[in-house]
């Protein structure tokens, strides 16, 4: 193959490895194998009948065209509604972005904001995609870890011991993928009393998980008034509404940083789809679905019993998000007759193989004695898995 074919920016780049670990899922299954799927970041609930009805009336109402390019006036509107009702910020609808995604939201800020090498610290755990984004930016992840002993939050600290003169930005998500740990106030408080000693330092907080909630309360370090217009939020419909598929997004930030970031969409993909704009002004008048939120907790309670049970495993107790990070380094080096445990990814894909549970080795995420079961799935389907993992593991010593 021409050497010069494909460009450096995509050779370097990994696969997703979620992605990977659900591809590697569906082949077993299509061979008949009775795979158990918790390699998934998406809801298992279909999103709510009527805000299907609202994206079929905004179908026969003619919603069928191109949208201005950061969306249809009265999601912005919608979306400043939110962030008054939700999280008591005042924003105007020229600081609103709709993206074709929340993904999209943060490729946007990364090209609006950085220019080859600048830093952007990084706290890991981190979202498999924020490496890949802020390097197809041409930025430079300086990441910083916080291991299950903080309960996977980065303190004032070590943020502090981050931040160099290149420094652009910061990212992070709460409730967190893959941890599920989310900030307190005062934990984000010690991060802003940080930040505040350096004004050129902007913040990406990922609040995409902010309705997946389930005691603690979602902050958000836009909060902060001295730090507000430094912060640029990121949310969106996937999680919260089981719209994974809608793909609707959007960001909050200050005009100068919006404006730039709809030149870039401008030329990119356009607006998002019209259809789930509409669906999407109708979910975010209406406020969260709690009984989603509820499920979500049940089963968090009956899976980390299950894990806990299992030797070895040391697992936290996420307040957010559907994810349960244990980390697994206990069985590094241990072996059944056939296979040898080494690290993350061979952990995950002796579960798969041989408990045929699939997961995602934490790798990826930049924690290597981690590995991410995703519980959006039944009560059922949880604790089989749980039965599974136990009795594969049992044979490793
Ligand atoms: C932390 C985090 N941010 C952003 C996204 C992307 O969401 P969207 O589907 O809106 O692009 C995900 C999806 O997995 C995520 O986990």
């Amino acid at each position: 193959m021409d050497k010069r074919l494909l460009s450096n920016r995509v050779k370097v780049m990994p696969e997703s490895a979620t992605l990977q670990m659900a591809q590697m899922a569906r082949d077993l299954k299509a061979q008949g194998k009775d795979v158990i799927n918790m390699s998934l970041g998406e809801p298992d609930f279909d999103t709510p009948e009527d805000i299907k009805d609202a994206a079929k009336k905004a179908l026969d109402e003619g919603y069928t065209k191109y949208t201005p390019v950061p969306g249809l006036p009265m999601l912005r509107e919608a979306i400043v509604a939110k962030l008054k009702r939700d999280n008591n910020l005042d924003y105007n609808i020229n600081q609103i972005v709709v993206t074709n995604g929340a993904k999209q939201a943060i490729a946007n800020v990364c090209l609006t904001m950085l220019d080859p090498g600048d830093e952007v610290v990084l706290f890991a755990p981190y979202w498999v995609s924020y490496d890949s984004i802020i390097k197809i930016a041409d930025g430079v992840p300086v990441v910083v870890y916080a291991g299950i002993d903080q309960d996977f939050k980065v303190n004032a600290e070590q943020l502090r011991n981050a931040i160099t003169n290149k420094t652009k930005l910061v990212l992070f998500s709460s409730p967190s993928n893959p941890t599920g740990s989310m900030y307190s106030k005062a934990e984000l408080a010690e991060l802003a009393d940080v930040l505040k000693d350096y004004p050129d330092v902007y913040i990406i907080s990922d609040e995409i998980y902010e309705y997946i909630n389930f005691d603690k309360g979602h902050q958000s370090i836009a909060s902060f008034d001295f730090l507000k217009d430094r912060v640029i939020i990121v949310n969106g419909m996937s999680k919260g509404f089981a719209m994974t598929g809608w793909r609707l997004g959007y960001m909050a930030a200050n005009e100068t940083i919006a404006k730039s970031c709809i030149k870039i969409q401008g030329q990119f993909t356009s607006a998002a789809n019209s259809i789930s704009q509409v669906a999407a002004a109708y979910a975010l008048n209406h406020g969260i679905y709690p009984e989603m939120t509820k499920k979500f907790k049940e089963r968090r309670d009956v899976f980390i019993k299950l894990l806990k049970d299992i030797p070895g495993f040391k697992v936290n107790e996420p307040h957010g998000a559907f994810y349960l990070f244990p980390d697994i380094s206990y069985y590094f080096g241990k072996s059944n007759d056939v296979d040898t445990i080494t690290d993350s990814v061979s952990f995950a894909e002796i579960l798969l193989k041989d408990a045929m549970v699939a997961t995602v080795p934490g790798t990826p995420f930049g924690a290597p004695d981690c590995v991410r079961f995703s519980y959006a799935t039944s009560i059922e389907i949880i604790e089989e898995a749980g039965i599974r993992v136990k009795n594969c593991l049992k044979n490793f010593r």
